[in-house]
């Protein structure tokens, strides 16, 4: 596995994963809708960072011609409009392209991101139902020369993530916090651990054809978890836990404003608790990362 190409490198995780790679001295090719943005990987001295449609087949069955293994980490939390259309695109449709051109290509080795809680046919959220569909549909057809590992991982936190990073924004905004779905339980994993477990899973044949749900070691509300990020940056906020209904008509008028914070997409997948049932937890706490990096971004 010394020639890798990674869809979705450019974002949160994967600027994470092509660094790791990196460091091993792994061939790794990018694609990228925009390469222009992302010229700051061109450091990484085995990068190549490839501008190409990944939605094309015959763009993305090129850029595959000579790897031993491909990632697909593409994922969307929005779409416009509120068909599933959007999320059926990036994550369904593209599914099954990948698999296509990895065949075309004798492509040996397949690692898919999928999420915690991906369910197609009782997920409750467009986002989680297409992640299952495309989650079902690597695994059925692969065959047998492709092998293919998928990864569960609910919320990931870690230096650049949107997550507690957003929370910090909003406290230091607002001495008023309307939160919605308060007590939505998450076990957050760290982008670290899920970047090892990527890394790990590439060479090890012990791991073909499984799928890993990917939690950290503890669990907490979503409220503990503002709670929390509130007292490492040493602000008082009033945090005022919202019912469902108000939950769900906060997600309706957060669609409309820019960069869509919360959507109603989102708040059905937060109406499941994203936490995992089975297998060992990751190692990382949350507590062991985020002060240092709150403190870093947001000050104190
Ligand atoms: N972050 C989390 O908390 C979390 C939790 C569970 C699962 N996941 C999954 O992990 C994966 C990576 O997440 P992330 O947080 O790193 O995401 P991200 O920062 O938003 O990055 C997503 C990447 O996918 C590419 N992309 C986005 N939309 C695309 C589209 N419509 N067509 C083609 N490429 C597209 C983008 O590349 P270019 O713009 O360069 O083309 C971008 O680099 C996703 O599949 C996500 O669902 C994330």
């Amino acid at each position: 596995m010394q020639n890798i190409c990674i869809l979705g490198g450019t974002g949160f995780v994967g600027r994470h994963l092509v660094n790791r790679l990196a460091e091993q001295h792994l061939n790794v090719k990018v694609l990228t809708r925009r390469r222009e943005r992302h010229r700051g990987l061109l450091v990484l001295p085995t990068l190549q960072l490839i501008e190409a449609d990944v939605h094309d087949p015959v763009q993305l069955s090129r850029c595959f011609q000579g790897c031993d293994a491909v990632i697909n980490l593409v994922g969307i939390l929005n779409e416009k409009g509120h068909s599933g259309s959007g999320f059926r695109h990036a994550h369904v449709d593209l599914a099954r392209k990948v698999i296509k051109a990895c065949l075309d290509n004798g492509v040996r080795r397949l690692l898919h991101m999928s999420a915690l809680g991906a369910n197609a046919g009782m997920g409750p959220s467009h986002y989680l139902r297409t992640k299952g569909e495309a989650e079902n549909y690597v695994h059925t057809n692969a065959g047998k020369e492709l092998k293919v590992t998928s990864f569960r991982p609910p919320v990931i936190f870690g230096p650049d993530d949107s997550f507690i990073n957003r929370f910090a924004t909003l406290l230091k905004i607002s001495p008023i916090l309307p939160l919605a779905c308060p007590d939505a339980r998450v076990a957050p994993v760290y982008v670290g651990d899920v970047v090892d477990a990527f890394a790990a899973a590439l060479h090890d044949p012990s791991t073909y054809g499984k799928r890993y749900d990917l939690c950290g070691p503890r669990e907490y509300t979503v409220r503990e978890l503002v709670q929390y990020t509130a007292k490492v940056m040493g602000v008082k906020r009033l945090i005022i836990g919202l019912p469902k209904t108000l939950s769900r008509l906060q997600a309706a008028i957060m669609e409309y404003v820019p960069g869509k914070p919360l959507s109603l997409d989102n708040y059905r997948s937060l109406t499941r608790d994203s936490v995992c049932k089975n297998g060992e937890p990751c190692p990382t706490t949350l507590e062991s990362v985020v002060p240092q990096y709150i403190r870093d971004r947001h000050g104190r």
